[in-house]
């Protein structure tokens, strides 16, 4: 009643106008659009929602609903519906590092506006359209007339068109055939990169294993890319959803159905057309990937259980001697006391001489990584607890801080969201650097993983943790029944850990309370994302340098604060595969620095999976060998054949740090991935729309690995064009179409090609970044094959690492492109800057140009640098076509029928 005579009163004073496009068809279920006007302040329209007809199975519908619709930028435009009446969750628009200033203040209902009476709203290449009864929405791209996403319906059904209640939102919309639909994560996707109809997508963050297929894991990204290729015609967009809600999103082939446990429908379109123009929009909304280090980019060791520092130091040793590049050392939670937080064990990780093999390694360019995670134990002798006792800075359980167990035993979890939560988080960190210099951090089991489910209390007849308990997983606290609430227990049960679990199961209770009375309901899966922002800024305070945090849990917006890993994967076959999909998926997150555990986290790695996997892991952009204390050691130089491939395979990676940290910056600068699936490249090729077994580093180098047991040989497939390869150039596929070809694969051996018309970048190498970045440059030139008429280009951005930033600076840091052409017998290779200006530093010096492609050059090839010709062609290679073995051209002579 008293709903409407508000409704009543808004109409009679001219804030709600009549219904402007009112379908024929009055479908009983739903909402009824009221009045839309045009808001006067910042643009975009406001609309107001009634319900015609609810249902009663989750709850009541709530009543009134206020639409927001506004054009962002060019190509982005946002549509919002919230309760009208009663301020709901959302996602902490500060949390997101946006380029441009959040959104304006959704108007209050009461706005000066003038009635909107189109029945579309168009920005320069999306529109918003509606029908008003009952209310269903949609976005075509205004440059071919494409239906992005529709929420309209015809049918008789109470839950195909919106639903909106306290705990439960459902939406749909329908998809046209040609669509392949990527991204909703995180979750380990056997079916590979393209989402498989059928398959569920659960998103919450959830500490299951990454073994566990199709469940919800770590991360929760409700974000998709739809690309679609329709008559030959290819574009793609993106859809956000911005919610931190646990969701299920059903994708049926032809329609995808959102069904939410809360928050609000906060859509973001992104018009794309192409992949990397929509990453560049999505990373430009959610926050541009952190800057990484450049020895981020090299070679890391770790392992659960390396009990002391004289084993570290043997890593390192054995690293050394075999001659493997290694950059990085890790400890997990070996070094600690107790496996407490920012503790050093006395007797296994003394400090004196830890500081000294840190000052070692330190000199020789090796950087020191470890874990932290964000349970503190509860314990009146640990200062890290104490003060943040003190600070009152843990999430709370009916007014006390909320008792869970992890690995220390009992532990209470610091609340990120609450700025005395960062401020302690940030001092825990310095004081832990003045006891160890570590150069980044590690933070883990923060979706959060607890091993109790419910609330939990000290036990009185046993000691928790139990020592030398080989199970330490298994909750040793006394468990005590929660009163369940609707947070606890809501009426839709979302499929978590893929078998309907309660929200609470091996987490926090849902009905735990955070800073300013924020249920843990809605902002469970927030938890790694605000420990990233707060670790992020903790190492940026400490030295100014630019800080490296890897973190296992993540959602939307995490990439500008963290890199990720896959969590824990299974030393087998399948593992391997499943890695290239959650690492290019991760690129369409904007999360790009991913790698996967390489030879597995457990139980076990043959010889031949641990060579298979370092010679794919060495291409994966964070490249960390990792394992379980109950794996046997798998270090690389552990098998003579593996350190074989390692040495092969990162000895390329080294050679291409240039490319990778040009990349990186890219990434930084507009979101491309580091790895990314090869339609990124090649949209047009339909062909790789699924593929999920080769992928490429940046826009032209593919990596084409063996992931079957037994293979000496890999069966791969390649864009038309000529890819050399990056082993041994004198080998190439000149690829035609699209079938599969057969390229030799023996068991220390990977292949990866680079695609003609670019200009790559390389350095000598060498088993250190810190060395390899010193060394003087070549320039790998590749025309197509036999060419005499082509060009290429290639970019190199150099800076040193050590400033926050990765941005151009005058006289701190370079981004130049690279030219070359052909014409008959003349190359002609130039920069912008000139190549003599090339160099930040003398040392960098470009000592070799190879040309690729060239066919009976004979005598008589003549180059140009810079304008100028060279007389002295010592410092240029040119792959005489005479010397290229054709039966080595690998898609010539193997062509699969
Ligand atoms: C779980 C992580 O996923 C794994 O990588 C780590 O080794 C263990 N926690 C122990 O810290």
């Amino acid at each position: 009643m008293l709903l409407l005579f508000v409704v009543l009163l808004l109409v009679s004073k001219g804030f709600i106008q009549p219904c402007l496009s009112v379908s024929s068809q009055n479908i009983g279920y739903g909402y009824r659009l009221v009045s839309l006007e045009e808001n006067p302040d910042g643009g975009g329209l406001i609309g107001h929602l009634l319900l015609k007809k609810g249902t009663s199975t989750y709850g009541p519908d709530i009543p009134h609903l206020r639409l927001f619709v506004k054009h962002e930028t060019r190509n982005r435009l946002r549509v919002h519906i919230t309760d009208a009446e009663n301020e709901r969750w959302e996602v902490p628009y500060n949390l997101l590092p946006r380029e441009e200033p959040p959104p304006l203040e959704i108007p209050s209902q009461k706005t000066s506006g003038f009635p909107f009476t189109a029945s579309e709203f168009s920005g320069e290449e999306l529109v918003f359209s509606y029908i008003s009864d009952p209310f269903g929405f949609a976005v075509n791209r205004r440059s071919n007339g494409e239906t992005l996403f529709n929420s309209t319906t015809e049918a008789e059904d109470p839950y195909a068109s919106l639903v909106f209640k306290d705990q439960y939102l459902e939406i749909s919309t329908s998809l046209p055939k040609y669509s392949s639909l990527y991204g909703l994560g995180e979750n380990t996707q056997p079916g590979g990169i393209q989402l498989q109809p059928n398959d569920p997508y659960t998103l919450y963050t959830t500490d299951v294993s990454a073994i566990n297929l199709n469940t919800d894991l770590y991360g929760s990204h409700p974000v998709y890319m739809d690309l679609r290729n329709r008559n030959g015609e290819t574009a793609a967009h993106a859809v956000l959803l911005l919610n931190s809600n646990g969701m299920d999103v059903f994708y049926r082939g032809s329609s995808l159905t959102y069904k939410i446990i809360g928050g609000i429908f906060d859509f973001y379109f992104l018009s794309g057309p192409m992949p990397l123009d929509v990453i560049d929009q999505y990373t430009s909304l959610i926050g541009r990937p952190a800057p990484m280090p450049y020895w981020a980019l090299g070679f890391h060791q770790c392992r659960w259980g390396y009990h002391n520092l004289s084993v570290v130091e043997g890593v390192v040793e054995g690293y050394n001697n075999a001659q493997i590049p290694l950059d990085v050392m890790w400890t997990d939670d070996d070094h600690m006391d107790a496996r407490k937080d920012f503790t050093l064990s006395p007797v296994n990780f003394p400090r004196p001489k830890l500081l000294a093999f840190l000052d070692k390694i330190h000199s020789r360019g090796m950087k020191y990584v470890v874990i932290v995670d964000p349970g503190i134990n509860v314990n009146l002798t640990y200062g890290v607890y104490l003060r943040g006792m003190a600070q009152d800075i843990f999430i709370k359980y009916e007014g006390e801080p909320y008792l869970a167990q992890v690995w220390p035993g009992p532990v209470y979890f610091p609340d990120f969201l609450n700025p005395s939560g960062v401020s302690w988080w940030v001092d825990e960190i310095a004081r832990f650097h003045k006891l160890v210099p570590v150069d980044g951090l590690w933070i883990d089991m923060n979706e959060i993983s607890n091993f109790c489910t419910g609330k939990c209390k000290i036990p009185t007849t046993h000691s928790c943790p139990i020592p030398n308990n080989p199970t330490p997983w298994v909750c040793c606290l006394d468990c005590v029944n929660i009163t369940k609430t609707r947070w606890d227990d809501p009426p839709y049960k979302i499929n978590a850990s893929g078998i309907q679990a309660p929200l609470g199961f091996k987490t926090i209770a849902p009905s735990a309370v955070h800073y300013n009375g924020v249920m843990e309901y809605n902002a469970h899966s927030l938890y790694g994302f605000s420990q990233s922002i707060a670790t992020n800024k903790a190492l940026l305070k400490l030295e100014g340098k630019r800080p490296f945090v890897l973190s296992r849990s993540s959602f939307v917006g995490s990439g500008a604060y963290a890199a990720h890993w896959t969590g824990d994967n299974q030393g087998t076959w399948e593992n391997l595969r499943y890695s290239i999909s959650t690492i290019l998926n991760f690129g369409l997150f904007g999360m790009p620095m991913v790698g996967a555990d390489i030879c597995g986290f457990y139980p076990a790695p043959t010889e031949e999976l641990c060579n298979r996997w370092i010679e794919l892991g060495a291409f994966y952009p964070f490249s960390r060998d990792h394992a379980n204390f109950a794996s046997p050691r798998q270090e690389l130089y552990q098998w003579e054949s593996v350190a074989k491939s390692a040495r092969n395979a990162l000895g390329l990676r080294y050679k291409l740090l240039p490319y990778l940290y040009t990349l990186s910056y890219e990434a930084h600068i507009y979101g491309a991935p580091l790895a990314r699936p090869v339609f990124f490249s090649f949209p047009n090729f339909t062909a790789s729309y699924g593929l999920s077994t080769q992928f490429l580093l940046g826009s032209s180098v593919m990596v084409s690995p063996v992931l079957k047991q037994g293979a000496t040989s890999v069966d791969a497939i390649f864009p038309p064009g000529t890819w050399y390869n990056l082993f041994d150039t004198t080998k190439a596929v000149i690829s035609k179409d699209d079938k599969y070809v057969t390229l030799n694969a023996p068991l220390n051996e990977i292949n990866v090609h680079l695609y003609q018309n670019t200009i790559l970048p390389l350095q000598r190498g060498g088993v250190l970044t810190k060395e390899a970045r010193t060394t003087p440059f070549t320039l790998l030139v590749a025309f197509p094959f036999s060419a005499t008429h082509s060009d290429a280009k290639g970019k190199v951005y150099v800076d040193d690492d050590e400033r926050p930033e990765m941005k151009l600076v005058d006289g701190e840091a370079t981004y130049v492109e690279f030219y070359a052409s052909i014409e008959g017998k003349t190359v002609k290779v130039w920069s912008e800057v000139g190549m003599e200006k090339f160099s930040l530093d003398e040392k960098l010096l470009i000592e070799k140009i190879t040309v690729l492609g060239l066919e009976g050059i004979g005598g008589g090839m003549e180059m140009e640098v810079d304008g100028e010709r060279v007389s002295d062609l010592s410092g240029v290679h040119f792959t005489d076509a005479s010397s290229v073995d054709l039966d080595k051209l690998d898609g010539r002579t193997n062509r699969k029928s």
